[in-house]
């Protein structure tokens, strides 16, 4: 009998998974996948950047690399970086493989097996994973429309335990799609100065704004680059590129740079030079902007999409969010209900949707539905809305 580790076995597969795999039927409509539609990939355009390259880059691409990221794309990402106004030259930046793989590395640099984190409620699931894996007690603290619930921090900021760290995801919530006020990042901000937890910025589905208005809300906490605080901010070119290049970023201090980077090295040697490549290129075309601003126009017509059968269809007592960019929009339910069982009758109906529990470290709170819109066509999710709406109805009347 193999002996396991104790992490490993703390690692749990969502019973979510198994109904899932009813709902692989090719005419079900799925609002589960919090992944970019296939036909929005930019493939004519990084075809032709990579028949543009010399003969060396092109074999780079084929090569192992450095761990911290290939000179080139560090140089370019920075410049991405330094226009949102983050301090890049005061930190040091990585290259992971996604940015899962930043929060995996950072979970393995802070956390020893029964140490607390602190995260949202509801959770990026990703997030979970990664800090479990390294046997993290997860305290997930509520999150309202503004952002995380800042009586509940302050209490966990002064307990004679402190927590290794808070991860939060600020701008266009997986899945709560809230993007937090400035008014919290900033009470944010002076709670955890001087209290020795570092603060990890998920930043995954900024650029992805619809408004022009919101631009100062998205301003990232690590841009303000507060005094006493460790800031170890994250990215990833997944939704403003593609998620199969499997890459993202840290941007952290030195200090924590420094061992992050070793367990870069001992996990992968350095992400796919392939990807690096195409993803430098990218950038250095300007391409990189231009297709922001195209996909953003068409996840924001999606969502209004949305957002306008859902306004026709759900039933009132169903509270959800209007989106301001990002993939989700969250559905709460009245106290009680089970959305497994409306789940099993929405597969019925031929919609399928990830339920609540999924993003509750506990497992347990399952009164709440995430729906991505990004991967729909408009008359998929005018077909798909009311299937969904009609399974409320059957379960909560
Ligand atoms: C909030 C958030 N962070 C991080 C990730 C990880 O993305 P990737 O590893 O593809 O960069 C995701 C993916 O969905 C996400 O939603």
């Amino acid at each position: 009998m193999p002996r396991f580790s104790t992490s490993v076995s703390a690692l749990r597969s969502s019973a979510i998974r198994e109904l899932m795999s009813l709902a692989s039927r090719p005419d079900i409509i799925s609002f589960a996948g919090g992944m970019p539609g296939n036909e929005l990939f930019p493939v004519d355009e990084v075809e032709a950047l990579f028949k543009s390259l010399d003969l060396k880059a092109k074999q780079a691409a084929f090569q192992y690399g450095p761990t911290p990221g290939l000179p080139s794309l560090l140089e370019s990402l920075g410049g991405f970086l330094e226009r949102k106004g983050l301090p890049v030259k005061s930190n040091r930046l990585l290259i992971t493989t996604g940015s899962q793989q930043a929060l995996n590395i950072l979970g393995r640099a802070f956390v020893d097996p029964g140490d607390r984190v602190l995260t949202e409620y509801p959770c990026f699931i990703g997030a979970i994973a990664a800090f479990r894996s390294c046997g993290a007690e997860i305290v997930a603290l509520p999150v309202d429309e503004e952002g995380i619930d800042i009586a509940r921090l302050v209490e966990e900021v002064r307990r004679p335990d402190p927590a290794k760290f808070l991860y939060i995801t600020p701008y266009f919530h997986n899945p709560a799609g809230l993007l937090y006020s400035s008014l919290r990042k900033r009470q944010l901000i002076e709670t955890l100065q001087g209290s020795d937890i570092p603060l990890i910025e998920d930043d995954a589905y900024g650029d992805l704004w619809f408004s022009e208005e919101d631009r100062d809300r998205l301003q990232p906490i690590k841009s303000i680059d507060p005094e006493g605080i460790d800031i170890c901010y994250t990215g990833s070119f997944s939704k403003i590129l593609g998620p199969g290049l499997r890459l993202g970023w840290l941007l952290a201090p030195e200090s924590i740079w420094e061992k992050c980077e070793l367990i870069k090295q001992s996990a992968d040697a350095c992400s796919p030079s392939f990807s690096q490549v195409i993803a430098d290129a990218f950038i250095r075309s300007g391409k990189i902007d231009s297709y922001i601003a195209s996909v953003r126009q068409e996840y924001k017509r999606r969502a209004a999409c949305m957002t306008e059968a859902l306004r026709k269809h759900l039933p009132d007592y169903v509270k959800w969010n209007e989106p301001k960019g990002g993939f989700y929009i969250w559905l709460t339910l009245p106290e009680g209900a089970d959305a497994t069982v409306i789940l099993k009758h929405a597969i019925e109906g031929g919609a399928v949707f990830v339920t609540g529990s999924t993003f509750d470290p506990d497992g347990t709170r399952n009164n709440s539905i995430r729906l991505s819109y990004c991967n729909n066509n408009p008359e998929e999710i005018e077909r798909g809305i009311p299937i969904v709406a009609n399974a409320i109805r059957k379960v909560c009347g």
